[in-house]
């Protein structure tokens, strides 16, 4: 199921309709729709850098468009160059944000085909990146319902369920990565509860996961994310699905700052903590997390609230997008393939072992 269906009242995360990338703006959610024609490349790689459009899979598939509209109007080139630019636009492309894995695999995608692709004239090359940027988004969609069929079972009657940042149908084109399970469960009738940490200091968790989950009429709590381990304490989390923006060979994955803290919490208190996790985000080329690139955002997305200092002048500050949470914290990962548990080096790779980023 795609996001479109999921919520009847939102337009679709992306949408690519005529050749023109349609991308529904994610700073301005909850309270305002809107829908911006990312008309060249530039706006593309400003669209993931400033967020509006994010969460690792969405990432990925608004990278392999991002690449089709980079060379729209470049179907007269020679072949030749055409290709030459192509993969000059893709290196570009891929600076636009460092952690999520989907990027480079989204655009390694692209290219692959591209060299792959034994066409006439750059028209005829372009129709074919379309048509492969046109795959990565159906399979991001069934990825998600994979993740679901196979997660649902972890949600029982009366269940306390909580997550961080926002791995649901807005991250994806799909239903959510850790959000995927929840609406599987909802849908089949069950009755449970999530938590929503609010996710300092962009808000993710209280904008677009409260949001999202509230309009599929999930029965949603949202809370401050230092109150997450209160809340397990006091008994009301059996279990906690977060998603992934990359996940190394031995199983450390990096997500949204914050996880790691939740993580040690659910591990103090015994609770489950699984990891959504589709093979796009999966990266075997990476041994362990110590590996992993951490974004480090601007300063004044921690000094500032709603665009007013709230700190004082002049005071350092560090904003790390992500944290990487060791593999030792974590239950399993909740895959398309179905649920991998440890070790997780042997079991992601004999799952995993063709995918893009395992080859
Ligand atoms: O900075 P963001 O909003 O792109 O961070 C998103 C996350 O950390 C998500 O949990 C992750 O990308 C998984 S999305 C299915």
């Amino acid at each position: 199921m795609d996001s479109q269906r999921l919520f009847s009242t939102l337009p679709p995360t992306i949408e690519w309709r005529d050749g023109d990338l349609l991308l529904l703006d994610q700073t301005r959610l909850p309270h305002e729709i809107v829908v911006e024609n990312v008309a060249d490349v530039q706006s593309v790689w400003r669209a993931i850098r400033e967020l509006r459009v994010r969460g690792a899979p969405a990432i990925g598939v608004a990278a392999a468009y991002g690449l089709c509209i980079a060379m729209r109007d470049s179907t007269a080139l020679p072949i030749a160059e055409f290709r030459a630019a192509l993969e000059r636009q893709a290196v570009w492309l891929e600076s636009a944000r460092p952690t999520a894995v989907n990027l480079s695999w989204g655009l390694r995608r692209m290219l692959d085909r591209a060299r792959a692709t034994d066409a006439h004239d750059a028209a005829m090359l372009y129709q074919a990146l379309v048509e492969e940027a046109r795959r990565i988004h159906e399979e991001d969609v069934a990825l998600c319902e994979g993740i679901g069929m196979h997660g649902m079972a972890l949600i029982r009657e009366g269940s306390g369920v909580l997550t961080h940042c926002n791995a649901g149908a807005l991250a994806t084109t799909g239903t959510g990565t850790a959000t995927a399970p929840i609406y599987a469960a909802h849908r089949a009738g069950r009755a449970f509860k999530v938590y929503a940490d609010e996710t300092r200091p962009l808000l993710q968790g209280a904008r677009l996961t409260a949001f999202e989950l509230q309009q599929a009429g999930v029965d949603v709590t949202l809370i401050m994310d230092s109150a997450a381990a209160s809340i397990m304490s006091q008994g009301l989390v059996d279990l906690v699905i977060v998603g992934t923006d990359r996940v190394a060979a031995n199983g450390d994955f990096a997500n949204k700052i914050g996880t790691l803290g939740v993580a040690i919490a659910a591990h103090h208190y015994g609770i489950p903590f699984y990891v959504a996790c589709p093979s796009s985000t999966l990266d075997l080329h990476t041994a362990g997390g110590a590996r992993i690139e951490i974004e480090e955002r601007a300063a004044e997305e921690v000094t500032h609230l709603a665009g007013r200092r709230v700190a004082p002048d002049a005071i350092q500050a560090r904003n790390p997008a992500f944290d990487v949470t060791p593999h030792a914290l974590v239950t399993g990962f909740i895959t398309e393939r179905g649920i991998v548990k440890p070790p997780f080096e042997h079991a992601l790779r004999s799952l995993f072992a063709a995918e893009g980023n395992a080859a």
